[in-house]
């Protein structure tokens, strides 16, 4: 045995003294600079006490290694993972600091936007619409009275134009009170074939209660084209109900609308009741769900159409309506109220039933 070996026992002290000094400024570095440091002195690669143990090792006795081996592993592997611990602690530790965030305080609940009822119900039936060839226009809200009634062949004395029904900005400007309007401004802008969707906000001087809204949201639809009859129509919004709202039974009554002639209104088989008569449907078994008709000529001339060439139908709904029936909601101003209690029911399952 050399001479110059050192002893197991001094060199097992020596690991010990180096964990007992490691340990501590380790475990209490109060900044990453601070811990680096400790690194650098304990666990450098160059001049890291550990290091110069680690050498030391080489000088064991043959017959000694395995014992000095196995302490100094074991000492390098605790306090290596106590450097690896505090490093750790300090970064979170500074990132919670940086954001100005109480780590303790429990999280706020996260909250996701959802389509509005009405919405869903509006891209549902512009989907069906679509695959039928008709196309979405947009027009404004704030209208001229020819836009809004004279071009739609409304006589100058109709009572919708009264101050007591339409919401006036100036004399001849006003909120539409209907999405027809649309009608003339694509029929202006494109030449037949047409075929379009129209959804938007209308406004009217209706009380705010139960079934009505002085604010709401209507779809025009308005097809017109060379031969189109009331056979068009008939079969569209047939078919139309059946896509929408399932196997329902709809059926025509003879109305009246200055822009059409025939005019119809559609009524469906009331969801609710399924035709035996509710309340909602007023024990009449069916739901009016939206006006239609073959468009005047008169109309079509004010839009620059030749009526003598061309025809057309067209139809005008309330998707409000319509949702509260799908959805079977008892009163209009619940769409209005945003309480997001409410709105999550129907909202997150995209076009499912509540
Ligand atoms: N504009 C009508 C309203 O607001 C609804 C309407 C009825 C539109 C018949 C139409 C239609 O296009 O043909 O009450």
């Amino acid at each position: 045995m050399a001479t110059d070996d050192t002893s197991l026992e001094t060199f097992l002290r020596r690991i010990e003294e180096f964990e007992q000094d490691a340990t501590p400024a380790l475990r209490d570095a109060a900044t990453p600079e601070e811990l680096e440091a400790a690194r650098i002195r304990f666990l450098g690669d160059r001049s890291g006490l550990l290091k110069s143990i680690q050498r030391e090792l080489g000088s064991l006795a043959k017959e000694d290694k395995p014992a000095g081996g196995r302490a100094f592993n074991q000492v390098k592997t605790r306090v290596e993972a106590l450097h690896e611990e505090r490093g750790r602690a300090l970064a979170d530790a500074s990132r919670g600091a940086s954001s100005g965030r109480d780590l303790t305080m429990p999280p706020r609940r996260q909250w996701s936007g959802a389509k509005h009822p009405v919405t869903l119900v509006i891209e549902e039936i512009a989907e069906i619409f679509r695959e039928l060839g008709f196309t979405i226009a947009l027009g404004p809200q704030v209208e001229t009275e020819w836009y809004n009634f004279g071009a739609l062949n409304f006589p100058p004395d109709h009572p919708a134009m009264d101050a007591h029904d339409t919401l006036y900005l100036r004399d001849d400007i006003l909120l539409r009170t209907h999405t027809s309007p649309v009608q003339i401004r694509t029929l202006q802008r494109f030449p037949p074939p047409i075929r379009i969707l129209a959804p938007g906000d209308v406004f009217r001087r209706d009380f705010f209660d139960a079934s009505h809204a002085p604010m709401f949201a209507q779809i025009e639809g308005l097809c017109v084209d060379e031969g189109i009859s009331f056979v068009d129509l008939k079969t569209m919004l047939t078919n139309f109900a059946r896509r929408f709202f399932g196997a329902a039974r709809t059926r025509f009554r003879p109305s009246y609308f200055p822009f059409t002639e025939p005019s119809a209104e559609m009524d469906v088989e009331c969801q609710l009741c399924k035709g035996a008569g509710c309340p909602v449907c007023k024990q009449t078994g069916w739901t009016e769900i939206l006006g239609s008709g073959m468009v005047h000529p008169a109309v079509l001339e004010s839009a620059g159409v030749d009526p003598e060439k061309y025809t057309g139908w067209a139809f005008g709904m309330g998707p409000a309506r319509i949702a509260l029936q799908r959805y079977d909601i008892p009163d209009i101003r619940i769409l209005y109220d945003s309480d997001v209690r409410f709105l999550e029911q129907i909202a997150r399952p995209a076009g499912g039933d509540a």
